[in-house]
């Protein structure tokens, strides 16, 4: 372990750290290379390949103590979660209001007077319960680095263009059928100060808001074929390969536009106890002992 973690202690680790690279060095002492981290990744996966054949169950959510991605060794949980009382809660938390969220939301492309640089692309799927029925009016928020691999946040200054036409976030609601549907720019990977030379494979940052905050669900979708995804950390902290599959979107020609963008599709399935909640809201108050069942 070392003695610091790097500089990135913000809670979102999309956000590289302010720290000047203008001369391509690193100035603090995340001096441990892909070579090292890599070894600690393929140990892991060694290990979780050998527990599964040993009859482990497949772990499907990311490792909260994941010590190869450094700057979560001090700030992950490791303690079970504070259980709040959601009607309490909701009297002070944010809330999904009832404003309408116009069409034109789901265009990253329009935001500006002109047109962004890069990759046009539409990411298209559908938001689907544990039993594949749809979850409709669910709020769907995304936000992304731009073509260069720049996100517009004063603490993201690695030296890559900030492009003028795009801020690169957008939202839009689920409709009868769960569907969501974004035209975007295809983001660059970014570095970032785990580690030396590190760099996050494309991806974009997707929040389902659920009915209340603590329903908030926030994950990341990745682009088929990223020769990152070995070496990431952050991508790495799901240990099976098959769950990690699950984050990565697919090419879909269906979706690609003759003349105007490529299609990726992806589907959001959601799991857990929580999921009957959002039922619930869409489709009426039937659920209620899925939810005490926790199924
Ligand atoms: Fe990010």
């Amino acid at each position: 372990m070392p003695e610091e973690t790097n500089a990135q202690l913000d809670t979102d680790e999309s956000v590289p750290p302010a720290e000047p690279k203008a001369a391509h060095m690193p100035l603090d002492r995340a001096i441990e290379t892909q070579h090292d981290l890599s070894a600690e990744i393929n140990a892991l996966g060694e290990a979780y390949a050998r527990a599964l054949k040993a009859g482990a169950p497949a772990e499907t959510q990311p490792r909260l103590d994941y010590p190869p991605y450094r700057s979560s060794i001090l700030r992950h949980p490791t303690k079970s979660l504070h259980h709040a009382d959601p009607e309490t809660i909701e009297l002070y938390s944010p809330a999904f209001g009832h404003q309408d969220v116009h069409a034109l939301e789901s265009d990253l492309t329009i935001q500006h007077n002109g047109e962004p640089q890069g990759e046009r692309i539409i990411v298209a799927g559908r938001v689907l319960d544990g039993d594949g029925r749809p979850v409709a009016g669910q709020l769907v928020e995304i936000w992304q680095a731009n073509s260069s691999g720049r996100y517009i946040h004063k603490r993201d200054q690695h030296p890559a263009p900030i492009d003028p036409n795009f801020t690169g976030i957008g939202r839009c609601i689920t409709g009868p059928d769960g569907s969501y549907r974004f035209t975007t720019i295809k983001p660059g990977a970014y570095p970032w100060k785990n580690h030396l030379n590190a760099w996050r494979p494309a991806h974009i940052h997707f929040s389902l808001f659920g009915t209340e905050f603590t329903q908030r669900i926030i994950t990341q979708m990745y682009f088929p074929g990223d020769q990152l995804f070995p070496l990431d950390p952050i991508y790495q902290t799901i240990v099976d390969q098959d769950a990690r599959d699950r984050l990565v979107a697919t090419y879909d020609h269906s979706l690609t536009e003759p003349e105007w963008a490529l299609g990726y599709n992806w589907d959001i399935v959601l799991t857990g106890p929580k999921r009957t909640w959002t039922e619930n809201e869409a489709f009426g108050t039937a659920g209620d002992s899925n939810e005490e069942a926790g199924e």
